[in-house]
């Protein structure tokens, strides 16, 4: 065997044995063995720089140092699921699965890590790409870092596709993170919260040998590409499995609904047992053309669903309330708690919703409450121990004037939230908007926090969102901690952020409802403020995915004069109330017809179809109904789709004679 050889031997030898150890859970050789092998190995490769090989299992032990991480498009958006909480939840979701779909299906149960997602990139069986969630539109590139996961393979083996896309999620295990800790203890250094956060963090850390002594791991739950080995998604978790990749045993089919809250069940005690923290179930359908075809919300896919466990609990005392205002000035009561242990981080405070929350569970001051803690959410008091309550203690009154500025709350029929009616003086309200105002995700303005926001409305300088384009930098320059070089670096903030995209501009605007998506949605809809603010609410329920509430509230929002006053202004001082142009449509042959797209075809695929029907003007909805113009059917259509089409005579139309109509 001469060198070369020896090396590719090594190299394929050390594969097996990390497969073995990491993914399969069943060592082969002595660790003194594997380390005399590894050794070989970097000694043979740096005496030997021509046989460089940047996936070589001598990779993973980390070594480079990343500067900063390039931020990457998702090739397809990486989204999050809807949760449930009860079987109720679940029959919910099997119910509005079997509305859309009317042939047989089976469910996939999985465990849902408590992780960091990832998405991996496989090109010819060798890992290219690893990307973390970012925005969901576009993550940061952690290949460097990803290559340090002893169970992912930097190369597969088998019959994988040229190129796909698997998703995962990064973890570090209940005994690792111990392990991970007892060495922070040992420096005396501050232990880490928890393996969620741990694993996250881990992997933007720029030195990979350190990202290598974190002791990652990872599960593949979501393999995605053009040319998947099968229709069905638990065979492509196997066949993944064949390639190398870990996959989950627990991972299970299921015929119905009940086999799924079987399965939930099971799990909700059996995770501690489980040598890594979950948070839940994801439950998924499983043929991948099913999936295509139930599609997506704004927000998740339709196809599947996440069941979140109970989150846990602890006690501790209610040390007093206090009141926030809201930039819509509804009140939200809050606790100030004895600080406490939950999930991993301390809690000090936590919200208690409103009024009837406080009545129904009869919270007082200097309770003992319990505290719970779901996810990311804010934790909430969820109870109160009655037996532990002061004999004097006095049930609590809510107020009935507003904290900040003095003025009666109102609270609406059916509305469970007190508001402060004085939007146009509560400092808090107007602060509130402009916090919303420039947040990162809307007008995202530098050198402006919410401190400076704070001093700016008490000092009157600002009232209105419009005031900000209007500020001059001796008027700023008096204010406390403001030096000349932060004035004018506020100043050139503002006057950057007018290039601020539409979409985001009216995000900023805070109308109720109107979150970032939605804003996205309708900025590429109406393109300009104009034809938004003079669209009918029927127009507006007209537009994909805009339901009753949004539409109400944007009708309300711009019926306001003071609102249509603040565009005015706003767009005196040339914000931008224009969308990008979007891309052209290749024709408007489809204009105004509403498409529904079912079946299995030939020539192109579900998804290709849609994007054609959109580039000819016209609109993908999911289900048929009498504004359906027509039925795009393949092969496999359900019968009870052709039956409501038939009832409802809509024309159903050939894969064919929809290439003719559009050419
Ligand atoms: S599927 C569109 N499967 O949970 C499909 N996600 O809220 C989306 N997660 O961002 C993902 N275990 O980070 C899926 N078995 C699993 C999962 C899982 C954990 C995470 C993932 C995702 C979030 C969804």
């Amino acid at each position: 065997m001469n060198t070369e050889e020896r090396i590719s031997f090594l190299r394929k030898e050390l594969e097996g044995y990390n497969h073995s150890y990491y993914v399969l859970d069943t060592p082969v050789i002595s660790d003194f063995e594997f380390d005399k092998l590894m050794s070989e190995l970097i000694g043979l490769e740096e005496e030997n720089p021509e046989y460089q090989d940047d996936l070589s299992p001598t990779k993973k032990v980390g070594g480079m140092v990343i500067d900063s991480f390039n931020t990457i498009n998702h090739k397809f958006p990486m989204l999050s699921l809807s949760n449930t909480y009860n079987a109720e939840d679940l029959n919910d979701f099997d119910n509005r699965v079997k509305k859309l779909i009317d042939v047989p299906f089976q469910y996939v149960c999985e465990l849902k890590f408590d992780g960091a997602s990832i998405s991996l990139t496989y090109v010819n069986g060798k890992l290219k790409q690893a990307l973390t969630r970012g925005d969901g539109t576009k993550g940061d590139d952690v290949t460097e870092n990803v290559k340090t996961i002893r169970s992912l393979p930097l190369k597969l083996k088998g019959d994988f596709p040229e190129e796909f896309e698997i998703r995962g999620e990064i973890l570090i295990s209940k005994s690792d993170f111990e392990k991970l800790n007892d060495q922070k203890i040992e420096k005396e250094e501050k232990p880490f919260s928890n393996p969620r956060n741990t694993a996250s963090g881990s992997l933007k850390m720029h030195d990979t040998k350190e990202v290598y002594n974190r002791l990652l791991d990872c599960f593949l739950y979501h393999m995605l590409g053009e040319n998947l080995p099968t229709k069905e998604h638990f065979s492509n978790l196997e066949k993944a499995k064949s390639w190398g990749l870990k996959v989950s045993d627990t991972t299970e089919v299921k015929s119905d609904i009940y086999g799924v809250i079987d399965y939930v069940n099971y799990w909700d005690t059996a995770r501690y047992d489980l040598p890594f923290e979950i948070d839940g179930i994801v439950i998924k359908v499983n043929n991948t053309d099913l999936q295509e075809e139930l599609g997506f919300t704004s927000k998740f896919p339709r196809w599947a669903i996440s069941y979140k466990f109970k989150s846990e609990q602890v006690f501790t005392k209610l040390n007093s309330i206090s009141y926030q205002v809201g930039r819509t000035g509804a009140i939200t009561p809050v606790a100030n708690l004895e600080p406490v242990q939950l999930a991993g981080t301390i809690v000090k405070r936590a919200s208690l919703h409103n009024a009837d929350q406080i009545e129904k569970l009869d919270i007082r001051v200097g309770d003992v409450v319990y505290v719970e803690k779901g996810g990311e959410i804010i934790p909430k008091v969820v109870g109160v121990e009655l037996k532990d309550r002061d004999l004097l203690s006095q049930p609590t009154e809510f107020i009935s004037t507003c904290p900040d500025c003095n003025t009666e709350l109102v609270r609406k029929e059916g509305d469970a939230k007190h508001y402060c009616p004085n939007s146009e003086n509560c400092n808090q309200q107007i602060i509130g908007k402009f916090e919303h105002f420039i947040g990162r995700k809307a007008m995202d303005i530098d050198g402006l926090g919410v401190e400076t926001i704070e001093l700016l409305v008490k000092e009157n300088l600002i009232s209105e969102i419009s005031d900000l384009y209007l500020l001059r930098k001796e008027q700023i320059l008096p204010l406390e901690r403001m030096a000349e070089k932060s004035a004018e670096n506020l100043i050139s903030g503002i006057e950057e952020s007018k290039k601020i995209p539409f979409e985001r501009l009216l995000f900023a605007l805070g109308i109720r409802f109107v979150g970032e998506t939605v804003a996205k949605k309708l900025a590429n809809h109406y393109t300009t403020i104009d034809n938004l603010m003079s669209s009918t609410f029927e127009e507006l329920l007209a537009v994909d995915e805009i339901g009753d509430k949004i539409a109400e509230s944007l009708v309300h929002y711009f019926s306001k004069e003071k609102n249509r006053v603040l565009i005015h202004n706003l767009k005196g001082h040339n914000l931008c109330f224009l969308a990008e142009k979007k891309q052209e449509n290749l024709s408007d042959k489809l204009s105004g017809m509403a498409v529904v797209v079912s079946g299995v075809f030939t020539h192109h695929s579900r998804n290709e179809l849609k994007q054609m029907i959109e580039k000819h003007g016209g609109k993908n909805v999911s289900s048929i109904s009498k504004k359906t113009t027509f039925v795009l059917s393949g092969d496999n259509m359900g019968p009870s789709k052709k039956e409501k089409a038939e009832e409802l005579g809509i024309p159903l139309i050939s894969e064919e004679e929809f290439i003719n109509k559009i050419s």
